[in-house]
């Protein structure tokens, strides 16, 4: 029988902090399941990180733990490319090149661009302007067919394409223009403290981190806001209360239960009852995670081996654009 080539699929993940409930659920949960269907690529963006001052103990610390709990989350190196992007030079390489292929108009029409420089109005760095040529080149190297990103990058993802596109059109065919996955599968988790804002470590009262101790967990829920109304009734309203139809989403999750079961199961009880059970639920689930990758953190020789055969892998797909690049652009070979 004839092997069907799988599609390619890449995408980068700042190494910026902790992952959380809303991480998991949302997106790094349903990631496991893609090798099936697709090669993944998949790297911490550290180069990226450095575009806002970062303390170099910690970003090098988060680099490697990070990794950890992604692989404890169910991304398996063996069949996914796990890689740190510093440790493919390349990245470098090309974002250089792409630099000199997008212009300061479009550049300075992102987003992004503007709200960061907004928020560290006492360093815009180059770095932060040109940020999304180097991801351009994180991602044009490997030469992908989907990037799936969180609806904030789909404008980063649409100038690769242009650029794609405008290197393609002097040079021929260089570079594949890749798709944006903006994902809609998956849990959208609100804040425990603010249901009316996406679960974000900025709140970590409200905010269930993988590497919470069970009791941090519970305390966590047993503070969870629920309404205003004090009906004290699990019943699924989105608009009138938000905070249990987080609750009842996230416990719905993880047990597969629906939203009716959950209110039979649930029924004369009050959030006493609720809140706690949803705690439990969190703690059960997130257990072996955190175990994992507590054991993954203490084993550093198998991280940086993890990391040192993914910059093996990567280096070889991005090496040969990168040289197709080099030599069309008439840089002198030897
Ligand atoms: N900018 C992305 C973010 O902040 C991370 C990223 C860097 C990325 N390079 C990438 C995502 C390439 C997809 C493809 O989320």
């Amino acid at each position: 029988m004839e092997e069907v080539q799988k599609k390619r699929m890449l995408s980068g993940i700042q190494p910026s902090g902790d992952l959380h409930l809303g991480n998991y659920l949302g997106a790094i949960k349903n990631w496991a399941d893609r090798v099936n269907d697709y090669e993944c690529f998949y790297f911490m963006a550290d180069l990226h990180t450095i575009t806002v001052r970062q303390d170099p103990s910690e970003l090098r610390k988060r680099s490697v733990n990070q990794l950890a709990q992604y692989i404890a989350c169910g991304l398996d190196p063996e069949k996914n490319v796990l890689f740190l992007q510093s440790h493919v030079p390349a990245h470098s390489q090309l974002a250089w090149v792409l630099n000199c292929y997008t212009m300061f108009g479009e550049l300075s029409r992102m987003t992004q661009f503007k709200d960061k420089s907004a928020k560290y109005s006492n360093n815009i760095n180059a770095g932060l302007f040109t940020y999304p040529v180097l991801m351009a080149a994180d991602i044009l190297l490997y030469q992908p067919d989907y990037v799936p990103v969180g609806e904030d990058q789909k404008q980063h993802v649409e100038i690769c394409r242009d650029i794609a596109i405008r290197f393609n059109s002097i040079y021929g065919d260089v570079f594949k223009v890749p798709e944006p996955l903006i994902a809609k599968t998956g849990a959208r988790i609100y804040g425990l403290t603010t249901p009316g804002d996406k679960m974000s470590k900025s709140v970590p009262d409200g905010c269930v981190f993988l590497m919470d101790s069970p009791d941090d967990i519970r305390r966590k829920f047993k503070r969870a806001v629920t309404d205003s109304d004090r009906e004290n009734c699990v019943r699924y309203d989105k608009e009138a209360k938000p905070g249990v139809a987080n609750l009842m989403n996230i416990y719905s999750t993880l047990t597969g239960k629906t939203m009716t079961e959950i209110e039979s199961e649930f029924a004369g009880q009050g959030y006493g009852v609720f809140k706690p059970a949803v705690g439990d639920a969190v703690v059960e689930a997130l257990r072996p995670i955190r175990e994992e990758a507590e054991r993954l953190m203490k084993d550093k020789a198998y991280l940086d081996e993890v990391y040192r055969k993914g910059a093996e892998k990567a280096s070889y797909v991005a090496g040969k654009t990168l040289r197709k690049v080099y030599k069309k652009v008439g840089f002198y070979q030897i």
